[in-house]
């Protein structure tokens, strides 16, 4: 039987464990993927502690998961655009990609191109759609300036390429360690630590736009340094979206196989750089977690089934 991580009760990484179950049903446009990579999500752990509970709750016994890449078993009636042994890349809303194998709705995936690596393939779902609601909800243009918060974070380093890739001048904040990183991919480092909108007005005489992944009163900074609420995008501060009336598009505004497809082709022609941190097996799902909540390093942590 395969093996799946389970959780039974709300807590740390000590409450998840993979347990063997039964092979998932395949419906009607359904596909069957043996997963090859699945990544990790912060918003994972704060579902598993409960921290969102009164958005996402969790029902016991709970899966997890919705990153994935891997490869096709089967597919149920109805579907055209997979069959058995392709290479995929996708998503599940189901909580269910930590696991060896899992069922998706065929709408959910695309191909996997070759030289993507799986590990990259497989974390690239939660982190690439988020950033590309955020970047498309601030619409940052030529010779704008964008500041990024959280720069070198999973979805602010793919937020800052494609912020780039619009020709927009794109300042990050991230801690020293990261500047080198933000520097080779054409982003401008500002340390957080300290006075952050004195470092920033020292850079810049304006912004137009401004992205916060990282929360910690960015989003006052951003409004306080003049942009305007509609050129600002939080994945993170929700009570600052109803008090400042700006924009909380993340992974929801984006999440599809279309957008997948799109960064894909970016990492394919290497115009995109999703940097792994580690991989852990699937046994290792406790380790994998303690590992991403201390995150001692930049990059996704991903699971190899
Ligand atoms: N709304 C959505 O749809 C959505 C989707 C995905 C993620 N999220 C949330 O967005 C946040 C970021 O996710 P992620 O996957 O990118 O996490 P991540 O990979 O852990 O990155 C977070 C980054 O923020 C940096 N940071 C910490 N404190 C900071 C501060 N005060 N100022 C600027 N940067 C700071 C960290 O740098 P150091 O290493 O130096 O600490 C790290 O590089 C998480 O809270 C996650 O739950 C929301």
């Amino acid at each position: 039987m395969p093996k799946a991580v389970r959780f039974n009760t709300y807590g740390g990484p000590e409450v998840l464990d993979v347990v063997e179950v039964e092979v998932p049903p395949v419906g009607p446009g359904e596909v069957l993927v043996r997963v090859r990579a699945a990544g990790l999500n912060l918003g994972e752990a704060k579902i598993r502690t409960g921290f969102l509970h009164d958005r996402f709750p969790a029902t016991f016994p709970s899966g997890e998961g919705s990153d994935l890449a891997g490869i096709v078993e089967t597919v149920g009636s109805g579907v055209t655009r997979f069959t058995g042994g392709d290479a995929v890349v996708g998503f599940t809303d189901d909580r269910a990609s930590h696991a060896e194998v899992v069922v998706v709705q065929e709408a959910n995936l695309t191909a996997k191109p070759t030289s993507v690596p799986w590990e990259v393939a497989g974390s690239l779902f939660v982190a690439g759609t988020t950033a590309y609601a955020a970047v498309r909800a601030v619409a940052p243009t030529e010779g704008e300036t964008v500041v990024v918060a959280g720069a070198a974070g999973g979805v602010g380093g793919i937020a800052c390429q494609l912020a780039k890739r619009r020709g927009a001048r794109v300042i990050g904040t991230a801690s020293t360690k990261d500047h080198d990183w933000l520097r080779s991919i054409g982003v401008e480092p500002v340390s957080y630590e300290g006075q952050l909108s004195e470092a920033l007005a020292a850079l810049t005489p304006r912004i137009d736009a401004f992205i916060d992944t990282a929360g910690h009163g960015n989003v006052q900074l951003a409004i306080e340094a003049g942009v305007d609420p509609s050129r600002i995008d939080t994945i993170i501060d929700f009570p600052a979206v109803g008090q400042f009336g700006v924009k909380a598009e993340g992974s929801a505004a984006a999440a599809n196989s279309a957008v997948l497809a799109e960064l894909l082709a970016l990492l394919e022609g290497g115009e995109l750089e999703v940097p792994i941190a580690r991989t852990f097996p699937l046994d290792e799902v406790q380790a994998a977690f303690r590992y991403l909540e201390d995150k001692p390093a930049r990059g996704k942590v991903v699971l190899i089934p």
